[in-house]
């Protein structure tokens, strides 16, 4: 597994990490397939995939549940990122919220604490005031942000007086190449964020879609003796700032995901990908 760097910091992170929604339930908690996605979650951790994100909202609280039993005796290799939800962004909702997260994550520390959608009806200043304490009572290591604007980035970043903001995690994929168009991208690579990619599989559709660019992404794919999805993740890998955050729940999926990492694309296969989802 290929490393990058979190922002400008020394934590290093892999180029893949694990997404957890539907993984606990998805509005509600799910308990059904908790020993499966245990058991995925701790094979992609064996495999490199040592970034697990979640959020306090997937599955009500649930899926952070079963991240902690996925991390359970192995808490030290891997990185823990989860996510507050923009109703609790009041300076007090703010602290309840990680306390609540590490409570159900079992964690003592949070390793990355994201922001998951900005709330323009709450002062951005009294949400990071929050997050900063949290930083100095050692509560949560790195402050992250999520679908984020390129503006919104830069007021949040102006409300912290001694953090850096690491990341900004977006939606992004061939199908969903918004962070090309709104500066979110160019912002990443100038201010040193690491771009987290959501829906990098574009939810699937990456495998099923038809047409003339699935085509051409699968004619690249087995050039390169890998599959569409891996071809498709390690061309958003190409660029510096991004990782990918691909969410699996089997076994054989995870395995997969785990080798869009290790190699590179040339340029000429890249650009014919490019220029197929543009
Ligand atoms: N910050 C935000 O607002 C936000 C929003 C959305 C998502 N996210 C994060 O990003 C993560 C990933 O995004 P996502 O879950 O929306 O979409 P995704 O990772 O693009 O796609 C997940 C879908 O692809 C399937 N899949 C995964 N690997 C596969 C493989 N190798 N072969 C065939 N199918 C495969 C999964 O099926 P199986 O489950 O059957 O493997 C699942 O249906 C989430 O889990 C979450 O952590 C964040």
């Amino acid at each position: 597994m290929e490393h990058k760097t979190l922002g400008r910091t020394n934590v290093r992170i892999p180029s893949v990490g694990l997404g957890t929604w539907g993984i606990g339930g998805g509005m509600r908690s799910d308990n059904s397939h908790d020993n499966r996605h245990i058991e995925t979650l701790r094979y992609g951790l064996d495999l490199g995939m040592h970034l697990i994100d979640t959020a306090e909202m997937y599955g009500a609280g649930h899926s952070e549940e079963v991240v902690a039993n996925a991390i359970a005796g192995r808490r030290d290799q891997v990185l823990v990122a989860t996510k507050v939800s923009p109703q609790h962004f009041e300076y007090d909702d703010v602290l309840k919220s990680a306390r609540r997260s590490l409570v159900r994550l079992r964690v003592d520390q949070i390793d990355l604490y994201q922001l998951h959608w900005p709330n323009e009806r709450i002062p951005i200043s009294k949400t990071m005031q929050a997050m900063e304490k949290l930083v100095h009572d050692g509560l949560v290591k790195k402050i992250g942000v999520s679908n984020f604007s390129v503006t919104q980035l830069n007021e949040a970043q102006a409300a912290l007086s001694r953090e850096q903001i690491v990341s900004n995690q977006v939606e992004y994929s061939l199908l969903d190449r918004s962070p090309e168009e709104n500066g979110v991208l160019k912002q990443s690579e100038k201010d040193g964020i690491t771009l987290i990619a959501y829906s990098p599989l574009a939810q699937g559709r990456v495998f099923s879609g038809r047409g003339r660019p699935f085509e051409v992404l699968e004619n690249v794919a087995a050039r390169n003796g890998k599959t569409r999805g891996q071809t498709a993740l390690n061309w958003l890998l190409q660029k510096e700032p991004v990782i990918v955050i691909p969410k699996a729940g089997l076994r054989s999926h995870v395995e997969e995901n785990a080798g869009a990492s290790g190699w590179r694309l040339n340029q000429q296969d890249s650009q014919e990908i490019n220029r197929s989802f543009d």
